[in-house]
């Protein structure tokens, strides 16, 4: 990792009123989760379209749902890492002034004590009925093939899937988030899926925190990912030990 990046990194967060985090697969990798992209196009053995994509489901609700619970038990068993952990200390430190927009279903920032997350593919953890539309948390005895409680119609995983809009009230909200710090932090995402990924451009173009036009924008990647040249400051090494070096010279 380049020093004098770190130092500006460290700068930036000094001075940042309000912060927002956008986060991708590769802030779970050092928990054990596999990121997208590093593959060849199968996801744990699938083809893309039959697991995470609506038509999928309808051809085959149970291959889907089978995916989802195998998913959902990695999830409970792996533990959030420090990258996780350091940026809940740093929610706690600028309160209602840091917002924490994530791409993962995992759960893994809510474990480590995150309270502000936007969730914008949906999560694991939730189900919703394809009949009247109600989102569920999803029990420990929930069964293989599940019906909703209130109208008995099928229910499906409430994950945002290839060819479907995001939830609008969350993504406002992210929005609201990008426009509204003056520093966002990217860690651990390709940055290749929209609209997610165009909260980058977002919070460069507009901040209503601290009186400036725009946002500063710190990526924290392993590598140099397709946000690389828009940002201030990169950072690149793993999340889980560069969120923990950052928060300590903060103190
Ligand atoms: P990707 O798999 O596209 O990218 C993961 C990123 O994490 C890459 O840029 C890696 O270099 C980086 N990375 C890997 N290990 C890391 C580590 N230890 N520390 C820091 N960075 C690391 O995942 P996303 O960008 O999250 O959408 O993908 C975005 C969306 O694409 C996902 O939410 C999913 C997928 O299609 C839906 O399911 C709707």
């Amino acid at each position: 990792m380049d020093l004098s990046q770190f130092q500006q990194a460290v700068e930036l967060l000094r001075s940042a009123q309000h912060i927002s985090v956008l986060t991708g697969a590769g802030v779970s990798a050092e928990s054990g989760i596999p990121t997208f992209r590093a593959s060849d196009g199968l996801w744990e053995g699938h083809a893309i379209e039959e697991v995470a994509t609506p038509q999928g489901y309808r051809r085959n609700p149970q291959l889907v749902w089978d995916f989802y619970h195998a998913r959902r038990e990695k999830a409970a068993q792996v533990q959030p890492n420090p990258g996780h952990v350091a940026l809940a200390a740093l929610e706690q430190h600028w309160a209602d002034r840091f917002d924490l927009i994530t791409q993962n279903v995992d759960g893994l920032h809510q474990r480590a004590g995150n309270l502000r997350v936007h969730e914008l593919h949906g999560s694991l953890w939730r189900s919703r009925c394809t009949e009247c539309g109600d989102i569920a948390a999803i029990p420990a005895d929930f069964p293989r093939t599940p019906t909703c409680k209130l109208c008995g119609g099928a229910l499906r995983p409430d994950i945002v899937w290839f060819g479907e809009m995001l939830p609008g009230d969350v993504f406002r909200d992210a929005e609201f988030a990008a426009v509204e710090c003056d520093l966002m932090l990217v860690v651990g995402t390709s940055a290749v899926v929209y609209p997610a990924a165009g909260l980058i451009p977002l919070a460069k173009t507009s901040s209503r925190a601290n009186n400036v036009v725009a946002a500063h924008v710190i990526e924290i990647n392993i590598t140099p990912s397709s946000a690389s040249d828009h940002v201030d400051v990169g950072l690149y090494g793993p999340s889980g030990e560069i969120l923990p070096q950052l928060l300590a010279a903060l103190n």
